[in-house]
């Protein structure tokens, strides 16, 4: 059987993952973000979380510069949030919808949950990078997550088991 590039692409837009923005401050005080749903943890202890990263992406440079970053778990009403801090070319921050949070970074302060590191380690992931982050803190919020699953944001919670998600316009 070989390798089928299309085929891989489809296959992984059916594993659900988070909605994140991840967020970081060069040390000229510049913001900087990116919508990523490569988040999972990786250790309790040490308290350990990944994030994969595209190479080609603007931000890449000033990520792995800044020495910390803060990953913002978006909820499920913030599909806009994802949606433009994955646009290129337009200022990601320009609504305003981020404050100074955890560490002084960027942070969504309706979103499901937050979680600060400090850069432990930068691996090669192919035409990613893998950043892992020491957790320095952590927030939980009251909202529920929002879900990317088949190319498109869904809402995860409130459906009960075994039912189909209900998509997010
Ligand atoms: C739902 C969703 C998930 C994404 N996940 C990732 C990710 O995990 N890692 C990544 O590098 N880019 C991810 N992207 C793409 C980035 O958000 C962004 O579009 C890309 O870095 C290009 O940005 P640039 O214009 O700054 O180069 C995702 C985009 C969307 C819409």
């Amino acid at each position: 059987m070989s390798f089928d590039r299309n085929e891989f692409t489809r296959a992984m837009a059916r594993v659900p993952g988070p909605v994140t923005v991840v967020t970081t401050v060069d040390g000229s005080g510049r913001r900087w973000g990116f919508t990523a749903s490569s988040f999972t943890s990786l250790s309790l202890s040490p308290p350990l979380v990944l994030v994969c990263m595209d190479r080609a992406a603007s931000t890449h440079g000033a990520f792995l510069e800044a020495g910390h970053f803060l990953i913002n778990v978006l909820a499920q009403d913030q599909a806009d949030i994802a949606r433009r801090f994955a646009e290129s070319g337009v200022d990601r921050f320009g609504a305003g919808d981020t404050t100074p949070l955890e560490l002084g970074m960027p942070g969504i302060r309706d979103a499901a949950a937050r979680v600060a590191c400090s850069t432990q380690s930068v691996l090669d992931g192919g035409d990613h990078s893998i950043l892992i982050g020491r957790v320095e803190a952590a927030h939980v919020g009251g909202e529920d997550p929002l879900v990317y699953c088949d190319r498109a944001f869904r809402r995860a919670a409130g459906v009960g088991p075994a039912t189909r998600m209900a998509p997010v316009g």
